[in-house]
């Protein structure tokens, strides 16, 4: 039997003919029409004005915390429960991340105290963050009018992480249109990919056109090789862009098929209390990139780690849960408020295979292992 992975690339017979055609064309680097056709399908299919297509997601949050004007000393305020790489970003810039914990019916940023945290900051007299990142956690979009609305407020620029939500909708938007700028990732794992690569987004299209030239060592508009400002080798190359156009064009089926996979997984452990799931908030759709489950230690004796190692032995790939920041040794010395809610969540949750190309016989493997093992531990 194969090994199943946790979210594994899902390519098809056009993203070989676009690459082909790519590498035929002779446009192997740096520039390329698949490129300019890469940005225009994503600020599309976000429904953005504009789109820089770039080397990572970790290089669109850099640039995106660069072009607010984020600066050494200042800090920024990063939800603790999410990938390390948003909160890395405010160090690349001498600034630091500043942690703030998850509400329990969203697992993404908590709006009350975000504002608790920029209320106390007023009331201290104390400086207010350079920007606010928020997370669209597993694909799940953070509370946007809330978070919005506050920031507003205060007059603090709020940036969108939606590396892991290319897909999933708050109300009526879509992930990518949530804040002054948004981050797309497409590495290996994410709902499509360029093998590595990402986009910054947004609808000001000025802002857009500055993270291009940042992105390629801002290079003035002299013939020679003329720089008046510090910038960065973050382009990505038109043959990624072809994979890049192919992937977009079956997003939708993509995405379909996350929600199908975490739908039947639902079913199929709907009788098993040991078992939860990442909730479900009632103002969007997630693009369910991962479906994560909890388990209940008063319902079994397995725990996230059993679980995880007992899929692993029988060549299933499932993943602990994001590590908070404010635990990690690299973050040991920066500000959190709050952390219960992730550390609960770091401690009870485990991320199941969900890849699209996944099938439902594979899916039968997964479900299987996991009703064993809990059942052979139920308390
Ligand atoms: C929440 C989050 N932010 C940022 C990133 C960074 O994206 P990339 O790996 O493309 O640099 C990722 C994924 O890797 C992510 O999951």
């Amino acid at each position: 039997m194969d090994r199943i992975f946790l979210s594994p690339p899902d390519v098809g017979p056009l993203d070989r003919e676009l690459l082909l055609d790519a590498f035929d064309s002779n446009w192997i680097a740096p520039v390329g029409p698949y490129l300019e056709r890469f940005e225009a399908d994503a600020a599309r299919a976000t429904n953005v004005r504009a789109a820089a297509a770039l080397s990572s997601g970790t290089a669109a949050l850099h640039l995106a915390l660069l072009l607010v004007g984020v600066q050494p000393g200042d800090d920024v305020i990063v939800p603790t429960l999410t990938f390390v790489a948003t909160a890395n970003v405010a160090p690349y810039l001498g600034a630091r991340p500043v942690f703030v914990d998850s509400s329990v019916d969203t697992w993404t940023i908590d709006p009350d105290l975000l504002e608790e945290e920029l209320e106390a900051r007023v009331q201290h007299s104390e400086s207010l963050p350079a920007a606010v990142i928020a997370v669209d956690l597993y694909g799940q979009c953070a509370d946007y009018d809330r978070l919005t609305a506050t920031c507003d407020r205060f007059g603090v620029p709020l940036i969108e992480d939606a590396a892991e939500a290319l897909g999933s909708t708050y109300r009526d938007r879509h992930a990518g249109e949530l804040g002054v700028l948004a981050a797309l990732s497409f590495n290996g794992n994410k709902l499509i990919t360029t093998s590595g690569g990402g986009m910054l987004v947004s609808n000001d299209v000025d802002v857009i056109q500055q993270a291009r030239f940042l992105a390629t060592q801002a290079r003035d508009p002299a013939p020679h090789y003329g720089h008046s400002e510090i910038g960065y080798n973050y382009r990505l190359s038109n043959l990624l862009a072809a994979i890049g156009c192919a992937q977009l064009a079956d997003l939708d089926r993509k995405v379909l098929r996350r929600r199908a996979i975490k739908r039947r997984y639902r079913e199929a452990f709907a009788d098993l209390d040991a078992v939860g799931f990442m909730p479900d908030a009632a103002y969007g759709q997630p693009n369910n990139w991962l479906t994560v489950i909890t388990l209940d230690p008063s319902a079994t004796e397995s725990s996230p780690t059993d679980l995880r190692e007992h899929l692993e032995r029988l060549d299933i790939e499932a993943r602990p849960g994001w590590k908070p920041m404010h635990l990690q040794p690299a973050y040991k010395d920066a500000p959190s408020r709050g952390g219960r809610v992730a550390e609960q969540v770091f401690n009870s949750s485990l991320c199941l295979p969900s890849g699209s190309a996944m099938s439902d016989s594979d899916q039968d493997r997964v479900i299987e292992a996991v009703r064993a093992r809990l059942s052979a531990l139920a308390l």
